[in-house]
This record gives C-alpha cells, sequence and structure tokens, in this order.
C-alpha cells in the first residue's frame, strides 16, 4: 500500500492519538473527528498525553529494572519521539523490537525511520490475531521465546472488547512467554457508566472498535500475573518522573484542553506493568 492507497474518508485511532502527540501524519477528518469530540470528553488529551509518557517510564523499568531486551508491542501507533525502540536501545543498545499495528499508514511511516535498523520491525497485523504475529518471519527472526519478552498493550485495551477475548488474545503470547516476562497494558477506563458509554458508542460510530472499561474490569483481564509496584494505576501516577523528557506540543487547536483532567476526571488511562511468574 501506498500512501495515496491510504483512507482518508474517516477517521483512525493511530492518526488522532498522533494528532494528540503533536504529530503531523493525520488528515482533516482526523483533527475534526477530535475537535467534534473533545468538548464533550475534554480529559481525552491529557490522558492520551500521559498515556505516552508512561510508556517512556515503563519500557525504561523493563530494559533498566527488569533486564528486558525484546519488546513486542501491539497497536504500536504512529512514529513519533521516544519510540519503544529508541527508549529500549537508549538503555540497552542491543534491544531488539517488533512494532505491530493494524493500520497501514504506521508501516509507510515507520518504513523511513527504521530503515538499515536490523534490530527493530514493523508488522501490519490485527493483535487480536496473536498466531499470525508469532508465526510471521521477522517475529522469529527477533524474538527469543526461551528469553524474557516485554509484550505491550499500550492505550489499545479499550480496541479489544469482550467480543474479541482480551483474556484469549492476551494468554496466547504470553503462554509462549518465559517466567520473567512483563506485560504492560493500559486502557481507557471510568466508573461513570452513562459517560462511557457515550465515549464508546462515539468511537465505534465513528468505525473504531471500543470498548471503555471499569478499573475492576482491566484488573479481571490481568489474572494470574504479578503487578510491580505501584500496580495497576492511572497511568500518571505509575512511577512518575517529571524529569523525563517532554512530549512534543499539543497542536494549538486543542491545546485548550491540555489540564481539562484536572477539572474532569471520569475518564482515566489505567494501568501497569505486570510480571510472568
Ligand atoms: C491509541 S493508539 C496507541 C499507540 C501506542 N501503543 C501508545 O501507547 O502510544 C492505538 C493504536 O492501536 C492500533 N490498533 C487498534 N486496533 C488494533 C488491532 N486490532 N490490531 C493492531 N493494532 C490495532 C491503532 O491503529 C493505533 O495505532
Amino acid at each position: 500500500m501506498t500512501i495515496d492507497e491510504i483512507p482518508d474518508d474517516i477517521p483512525t485511532s493511530a492518526r488522532v492519538y498522533g494528532w494528540y502527540l503533536g504529530g503531523k501524519d493525520n488528515y482533516e477528518v482526523d483533527r475534526q473527528f477530535a475537535i467534534e469530540h473533545l468538548p464533550e470528553f475534554p480529559e481525552g488529551l491529557d490522558v492520551t498525553r500521559a498515556n505516552r509518557l508512561f510508556l517512556y517510564r515503563a519500557v525504561r523499568y523493563l530494559v533498566q529494572d527488569a533486564g528486558i531486551k525484546q519488546f513486542i508491542d501491539m497497536g504500536c501507533g504512529l512514529p513519533t519521539d521516544d519510540n519503544v525502540h529508541q527508549v529500549a536501545q537508549r538503555f540497552a543498545p542491543d534491544a531488539r523490537v517488533v512494532y505491530v499495528d493494524i493500520d497501514p499508514i504506521v508501516l509507510i511511516h515507520a518504513r523511513a525511520l527504521l530503515a538499515g535498523d536490523g534490530s527493530t520491525t514493523v508488522i501490519t497485523a490485527d493483535m487480536r490475531d496473536q498466531d499470525t504475529i508469532l508465526n510471521h518471519e521477522d517475529t522469529r527472526r527477533l524474538i527469543d521465546f526461551n528469553e524474557p519478552v516485554a509484550v505491550l498493550f499500550l492505550s489499545v485495551g479499550h480496541h479489544l472488547p469482550d467480543a474479541d477475548d482480551p483474556r484469549r488474545i492476551l494468554s496466547t503470547i504470553l503462554d509462549r512467554a518465559v517466567s520473567g516476562s512483563h506485560l504492560a497494558f493500559s486502557q481507557a477506563v471510568t466508573e461513570n457508566a452513562a459517560r462511557g458509554a457515550d465515549l464508546q458508542a462515539r468511537m465505534t460510530g465513528a468505525g473504531i472498535p471500543w470498548q471503555t472499561r471499569s478499573r475492576a474490569e482491566v484488573d479481571a483481564l490481568m489474572d494470574g500475573l504479578v503487578p510491580v509496584d505501584p500496580g495497576l494505576v492511572d497511568v500518571e501516577d505509575w512511577r512518575p518522573d517529571p524529569g523525563q523528557p517532554p512530549l512534543a506540543p499539543a497542536p494549538v487547536e486543542i491545546a485548550h484542553f491540555l489540564g481539562a483532567s484536572k477539572l474532569s476526571r471520569d475518564i482515566r488511562e489505567y494501568g501497569g506493568v505486570l510480571r510472568k511468574p
């Protein structure tokens, strides 16, 4: 697929999320989708950006504290600053990363970033089909399942509705992983069922698979894994580090929503890092 063949008439998660992070690889339809729905969900910009800052701290922890050198990043999103391989290789230069995303635009934009990098690859695949990802030649080349692996499902849990059986999806890959492997997971949560349902209806109405969960529903998906400190929390509270590298500025069109999550705290991004015993 070439960039000219990418559909530009419906928003995609990768492009809307990338725009919130200050990225340029998005279309009018993505920006309009965000501008239409942010007034109803003003905390969305903050929680998205908090998730990306959490990604940095989680990957740094996984390399520095857990000693992991191989990563599979499910629903990796468009390349931005401090992508997983860049964070991992900053702390372990020989770290290897398999990126997976269903949106072909991710592969198109990642090609240039990863050209000549033999330790990192991007697969266009559906994370609901873990067997295809596990059997992919790039996964077999870069990931040694005899060694601990980190599997990242960051800000993608909400893209896995119960109908897709997220427990099965997680256990397919974690069953292959040795003891000492880790899962990093996050997703949009709320304890306000009405707002959660509204968010879900807007997303699915735009063609983006979505399930807003409660914290307890996310906890239940993690059965059998051991959370590392501080457990599953709002991601901004997961080992906060005010000195970590900042994100790119938010787009001017929506920058007035920055800080809105201090006023409206219903929708949060919830997650953590867990170890396979
Ligand atoms: C909100 S972004 C998260 C990006 C990145 N993981 C992060 O935390 O910064 C969600 C990404 O998941 C991808 N995605 C959604 N459903 C997917 C699926 N079934 N399989 C693979 N990727 C998927 C989207 O294309 C998008 O790039």
